[in-house]
């Protein structure tokens, strides 16, 4: 499908940003920070444009799958605890635990049309000269578009690049000076050293970031196989899905749902795999609310309510100017949406809402119905069904699109 890359690597900074943020205590934008770096380190390397911008791209994607890695983590009993980035651990051996994320994320982007020219890039970003990294790779095995990856990401990790002063940047040579044939190789440390100069770390720093990346990411509209759209947004789900333990399996049940149901009408791969899209990419709005609110226990106050409410406003938001997406953003933000004009964002009727967004605000139910939630049991199939009959009943949702619901999910329940 056509799609514009550029505004859909913003909504990756934008969920790898929480993830990272939460998780590691990195500052916001580490990945676009990553990029801008990388694109410098890339050019000043010899590559030619379409590399160099291949890199920036895979700059933003480098820790797609750092959600992923948590959920696994997470579920691991037996695992070593995650790793907390600092100056401090930057020569210890904790980073081995980060294997996980950079395999996978390398597993993503190979479904990118320009993978070819990147491979690896994602791979080896935790890998070290001397072979005591994630994958424990020396650089003479690691390509240079890891390497450099690797030495733009533990820059940023280790000296907070969000803020620059001279002092800092003075810091960060006499480190990499230190660290020559052991985190780097000679000649990243040397490209790096020669080429990231001051004014490109300030032009990285905050506020000018943003502004920064775009110039060097203009909009660009690609040719990607709807499949590999549909692998990437799960880097949403996961991540949507892990801000909200409540709900851990809540998009990627809808996304699976939704595909499944897509294969029930007899819809094409491309239709099915647009429905998915839709299903991962359907709360991402929630990214934007304070999780003292997504998972305040008891009753929530009326504004405390209208706030989560804005998440699905917060989904048209993010997706709306993503050219390609126009369809699956409908689809996605409108899941609130209810036939009698009483739903939200837009308070739209039956007359405005399509079979697609209708039954994606049927699953939406059905999936919150039928899942565990730490304060609920899940509701057997038969009696959600039931009770979407009654909202069906009273005007709210699609009552052919429940009975369907009731038949594909009873035979998958069977089955
Ligand atoms: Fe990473
Ligand atoms: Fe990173
Ligand atoms: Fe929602
Ligand atoms: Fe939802």
């Amino acid at each position: 499908m056509l799609i514009n890359i550029t505004g859909f690597l913003n909504v990756v900074s934008l969920a790898s940003d929480y993830v990272e943020a939460d998780l590691l205590s990195i500052e916001q934008n580490h990945v676009k920070r990553v990029a801008i770096i990388v694109n410098r380190l890339a050019a000043a390397a010899g590559m030619d444009e379409d590399t160099v911008y291949a890199m920036t791209q895979a700059g933003v994607l480098h820790d797609c799958a750092l959600a992923e890695y948590i959920h696994d983590e997470l579920s691991d009993e037996t695992a070593e605890p995650l790793l907390v980035v600092s100056a401090e651990c930057i020569d210890g051996h904790r980073e081995v635990n980060m294997a996980d994320h950079c395999i996978a994320g390398e597993r993503m982007v190979s479904k990118l049309p320009f993978y070819d020219i990147i491979r690896g890039a994602v791979l080896h970003h935790h890998d070290r000269a001397n072979g005591s990294g994630a994958l424990g790779k020396t650089a003479a095995e690691t390509p240079l578009c890891g390497q450099l990856m690797h030495i733009a990401d533990r820059v940023d990790a280790a000296f907070d690049l969000s803020r620059m002063d001279r002092q800092k940047h003075a810091d960060i040579v006499t480190w990499l000076r230190s660290q020559s044939d052991i985190m780097f190789s000679e000649e990243c440390c040397r490209l790096f050293i020669d080429n990231v100069d001051y004014e490109l770390l300030c032009s990285a720093a905050e506020p000018h970031c943003v502004a920064t990346l775009d110039e060097l990411l203009p909009d660009r509209i690609v040719d990607i196989p709807t499949a590999a759209i549909r692998e990437l947004s799960t880097i949403f789900a996961d991540i949507t899905d892990y801000k909200s333990r409540f709900t851990s399996r809540h998009s990627i049940g809808i996304a699976e749902k939704a595909a499944r149901m897509g294969a029930y009408y007899g819809y094409s791969a491309e239709m099915r795999d647009k429905l998915y899209i839709a299903g991962a990419l359907h709360d991402i709005g929630k990214l934007l609310i304070s999780n003292d609110i997504l998972e305040k226990p008891g009753r929530l106050t009326d504004d405390e309510y209208q706030e989560i409410t804005n998440h699905a406003i917060g989904t048209w938001m993010l997706l709306k100017d993503i050219e390609g997406l126009d369809e699956i953003c409908r689809w996605a933000s409108l899941h609130h949406e209810k036939l009698d004009g009483s739903g939200y964002p837009f308070g739209y009727s039956s007359k405005d809402l399509g079979k697609e967004e209708r039954l994606l605000a049927c699953l939406d139910i059905y999936q919150a119905l039928t899942e565990d939630r730490p304060y609920k049991n899940a509701m057997p199939h038969d009696n959600a069904v039931a009770l979407m009959r009654g909202m069906g009943k009273r005007g709210k949702l699609d009552e052919d699109i429940i009975d369907d619901i009731a038949d594909c999910f009873a035979i998958a329940e069977q089955s």
